[in-house]
């Protein structure tokens, strides 16, 4: 059975020594580096823009998976992707142009997502499902790490792994994901597993990988 994929969000690293805590989820089987863009409009909160993709860029061969939790998300897509990117998730309730916006990040030769908040429904992606690499469910309202984790969400994943069918359309989960919920959350649907402070809080970080990776809490 293919391993769910992982992607440590960096919003809870130790940004005092963020290339060493990213060299070390790498080793740790982390297949795609999580970074969370915040404007500060869009979400209350405010983290960092390309230059910190284009920082960590030289020093990882991850998947470098950019979560944009701005407002006017068409305005900065050149800039991510020349620093690095190599997915560019946009959130659905920022964008009046969806359907052309994952077109041009496609068109910039990198892979497009998009960003649900917990109350939007499905119905949202129904005329652009054929223009996504990626749906990312948020299981927590976005802005912050360390919060938990929406139960009312899962059928919201299984219905959505129904909804694309046979399309080679990844399904990561975003937000409050433990290895407690891990497995269940697999089992809705969710290719990609997006975690913040179970990865950056645990004191083993391979091992917080390696529990999520397998549904199961090995300490
Ligand atoms: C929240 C971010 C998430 C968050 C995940 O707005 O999009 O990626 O950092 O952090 P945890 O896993 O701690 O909920
Ligand atoms: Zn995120």
């Amino acid at each position: 059975m293919k391993l769910v994929r992982i992607a440590p969000s960096i919003l809870s690293a130790d940004f005092s020594c963020l290339a060493e805590q990213v060299q070390k989820i790498e080793a740790g089987g982390a297949e795609l580096l999580h970074f969370d863009v915040m404007d500060g409009h869009f979400v209350p909160n405010l983290t960092f823009g390309p230059q910190l993709i284009r920082a960590l860029r030289s020093k990882s061969r991850l998947i470098f998976d950019v979560h944009l939790m701005i407002e006017h998300p068409e305005r900065y897509l050149h800039d991510f992707v020349d620093a690095g990117a190599d997915l560019l998730t946009v959130s659905a309730e920022a964008c009046s142009h969806l359907h052309r916006i994952l077109q041009q990040i496609r068109s910039l030769g990198i892979k497009a997502g998009a960003a649900l908040n917990p109350a939007t429904p499905l119905s949202a992606l129904e005329y652009v499902l054929d223009e996504l690499d990626l749906v990312l469910v948020m299981s927590v309202n976005p802005g912050f790490g360390g919060q938990e984790f929406i139960p009312a969400i899962l059928p919201k994943i299984t219905k959505l792994k129904e909804m694309l069918g046979d399309r080679p359309v990844e399904i990561a989960v975003d937000g409050g994901i433990t290895p407690d919920n891990a497995a269940v959350v697999v089992a809705a649907g969710a290719t990609i597993l997006v975690a913040g402070t179970a990865i950056f809080g645990a004191q083993d970080t391979t091992l917080a990988i390696k529990m999520l990776q397998t549904g199961k809490r090995l300490v």
